[in-house]
Order: structure tokens, then C-alpha cells, then sequence
């Protein structure tokens, strides 16, 4: 089994990488191609990754969407595992131990940490982004700051 722990961490450079995101969905108008293609640029881009998407609100709860990964579980309530509480609260959660986050949701047994962001449409929670590693504490405030940007690109294209 790889190491992960003992990996350098290479730093995504979150400008270059959000322009990227900008030329790619800016050509497109389509919401589902626009999420999946940012899914993907994630998982080629960012270091120590095992899932990256995305969770749709649907009819008052969170349904899976585009995403690059293992299978994932499809529904989630809001308040629930760190997505529905980062969809409830409308807040970032950065979680360095997934085992030590009450109700954390465990889609692939290699996850150790995770980030989730709200994502909006006319000022309402639209959704989050998801991305989970098998690299304890491997999100930094870098990392949040470059997400939180990721999604606000992102949500002018969806
Ligand atoms: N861990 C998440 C569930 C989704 S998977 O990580 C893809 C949670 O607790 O909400």
C-alpha cells in the first residue's frame, strides 16, 4: 500500500489552476458538462486525492453528481455527514480526520480527510464540492481560499 503520509505535498497554484477552470467553462453553457469537467480538472490537478465532485441539492437533499472516483453513495441528507453539514450550515468544512468528525459518511475506506464547499445559485445553496484524501490534514487554508475561488468561477457556469 502506497505511503501517502510520507509524500511531498506539491502546493496547486489555485490561480493558474482557476483560469484553467474559466477557459474551460466559460465555452460551455451546459450545467452537467461544466461539472464534469471541473471534476476531472481536479483529479488531474490537485496531489493526494482519492475522490473529487460534486452533490446536487434535488428535491431538499444532496444527490450525487458529476465526479471522478470510487463509487460514491448517492444521497445525502442535509445535516448529515460532512457534506449535508456544510450544505446546512453554508459554510466551508475542512475536516483533517474524517474518523473524528461525528456522522462522517465513509464512501471509500482509504478517505482520511476532506473538504466540502457550498456551492450557490441565485444567493441558495445549489450544491457542494466534495473532494476527500487519503492524507490526514491534507487541506490547508490555501487550499480553502483556492476552492472557495474554484466554486465562485464555477458557479458562474452552472
Ligand atoms: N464523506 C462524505 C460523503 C461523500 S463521499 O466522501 C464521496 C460525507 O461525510 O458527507
Amino acid at each position: 500500500m502506497t505511503d501517502y503520509a510520507k509524500q511531498p505535498r506539491p502546493v496547486t497554484d489555485y490561480k493558474d489552476f482557476n483560469m484553467s477552470l474559466k477557459a474551460v467553462t466559460s465555452i460551455c453553457s451546459y450545467r452537467i458538462a461544466n461539472l464534469a469537467n471541473a471534476a476531472a480538472l481536479l483529479w488531474e490537478n490537485l496531489q493526494d486525492i482519492n475522490w473529487a465532485g460534486f452533490y446536487l441539492m434535488t428535491d431538499g437533499k444532496l444527490v450525487l453528481g458529476p465526479f471522478q472516483g470510487k463509487v460514491a453513495c448517492t444521497i445525502i441528507p442535509l445535516g448529515k455527514g460532512v457534506c449535508g453539514n456544510a450544505a446546512a450550515q453554508d459554510r466551508t468544512l475542512v475536516v483533517p480526520d474524517v474518523h473524528a468528525f461525528p456522522g462522517h459518511i465513509a464512501c471509500d475506506s482509504a478517505s482520511n480527510s476532506e473538504i466540502v464547499v457550498p456551492m450557490h445559485r441565485n444567493g441558495e445553496v445549489f450544491g457542494v464540492l466534495d473532494i476527500d484524501s487519503p492524507v490526514f490534514g491534507r487541506f490547508t487554508e490555501k487550499d480553502r481560499e483556492g476552492l472557495e475561488a474554484f466554486v465562485r468561477v464555477l458557479e458562474n457556469h452552472i
